[in-house]
């Protein structure tokens, strides 16, 4: 039996932005897919369209097809749609490898992409995640190609340009496992703290949320949300997922699921974070079982039959508590 509402239409009656990563190639193809995605989400945000290696095949050539696709299907579904991300050290292109750049010749190279990319999406995407984890695990600033030429002032520079092309779009640094108050988000306070004081337009944080043994204490992440919102900063959380070791999963592991998701909401409706983003649609489309094979496969909120899972329904019934 059809459900009367869905999670989108809890979602949209809460004003709250809930969102889903999509691919181009099911967005295409899938109509399993497009269902579900319509049936959770009034967000969307690229996988992996919009990233730097996807949409520069060769050197001097953009390839927008498959970002367009996600553009295109976010408006006619009346979908923001995050955009995610101008700056990484990953998924770079390939022929990167064999560009025997100066300094001045990367910097150049990053502003005309920034330039580009931002303003082909300016009015459409309403949230760039402009620079994604730039910060190592213990804290200092990562080694990457834009770190190793540029400097710290890649960072700056970024946002910046970003907001030359994109004034209305708000500009994210985004980054994981700086969900919770620890030594990694306090760095990214401080940098982000720094960017501020040097009148950097810096508009908001992202936390990634991959969460592979459990969430982190909601009381630590609500507080680590709080010091960002001091600072003036928007908080989104970004590209959540829920696993736990498979050698050691709770019984009923979609049960303990299904909470952990409504602990994270619960956080995002007690200190002012507006959106938050899974990191795919159906558990299948997850790209967890590739990455960490150590942990349970089945991180989200639809599963691969395109049945809404329990922690679905722990986020609607949350979503239509919310007055
Ligand atoms: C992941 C995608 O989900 C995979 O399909 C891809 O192979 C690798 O990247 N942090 C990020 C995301 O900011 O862009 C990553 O996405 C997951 C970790």
């Amino acid at each position: 039996m059809p459900e009367d509402t869905t999670l989108r239409d809890a979602a949209d009656a809460a004003d709250f932005r809930l969102g889903a990563a999509v691919a181009a190639d099911p967005l295409r193809t899938d109509a399993g897919y497009w269902t579900s995605l319509r049936r959770g989400f009034n967000t969307v945000t690229a996988e992996n369209a919009m990233k730097m290696g996807p949409m520069r095949p060769e050197p001097g050539v953009y390839d927008f097809t498959d970002a367009d696709a996600v553009a295109n299907f976010a408006e006619e579904h009346d979908m923001a749609l995050r955009g995610h991300t101008l700056v990484w050290h990953n998924q770079l292109p390939d022929w990167f490898q064999e560009w025997d750049y100066t300094d001045d010749q990367l910097a150049a190279f990053l502003r005309d992409h920034v330039h580009t990319v931002a303003g082909r999406y300016r009015g459409t995407v309403e949230a760039w995640d402009v620079v994604n984890e730039a910060v190592a695990d213990d804290g200092t600033m990562r080694d990457s190609v834009w770190y190793d030429a540029l400097g710290d002032r890649y960072l700056d520079d970024a946002f910046r340009w970003a907001n030359d092309v994109a004034p209305d779009a708000d500009l994210f640094y985004n980054d994981y496992g700086a969900d919770a108050v620890n030594e990694k988000s306090d760095a990214i306070y401080e940098l982000l703290e720094g960017m501020l004081d040097r009148g950097v337009p810096v508009d908001g944080v992202g936390l990634q949320m991959h969460a592979l043994d459990g969430v982190p204490d909601p009381e630590s992440v609500a507080e680590n949300v709080r010091r960002f919102s001091d600072l003036g900063l928007d908080v989104h959380v970004t590209e959540m997922d829920v696993a736990y070791p498979e050698a050691d999963a709770p019984e009923n592991h979609r049960e303990r699921q299904a909470e952990d998701y409504r602990d994270i909401l619960d956080v995002c409706l007690a200190e002012g974070v507006d959106t938050l983003v899974v990191w795919g649609v159906r558990d299948s489309d997850s790209w967890i079982p590739e990455w960490f094979p150590h942990v349970t496969e089945d991180p989200l909120l639809f599963d691969a039959s395109n049945d809404p899972k329990p922690a679905y329904h722990a986020l609607k019934e949350r979503l239509e508590d919310t007055d």
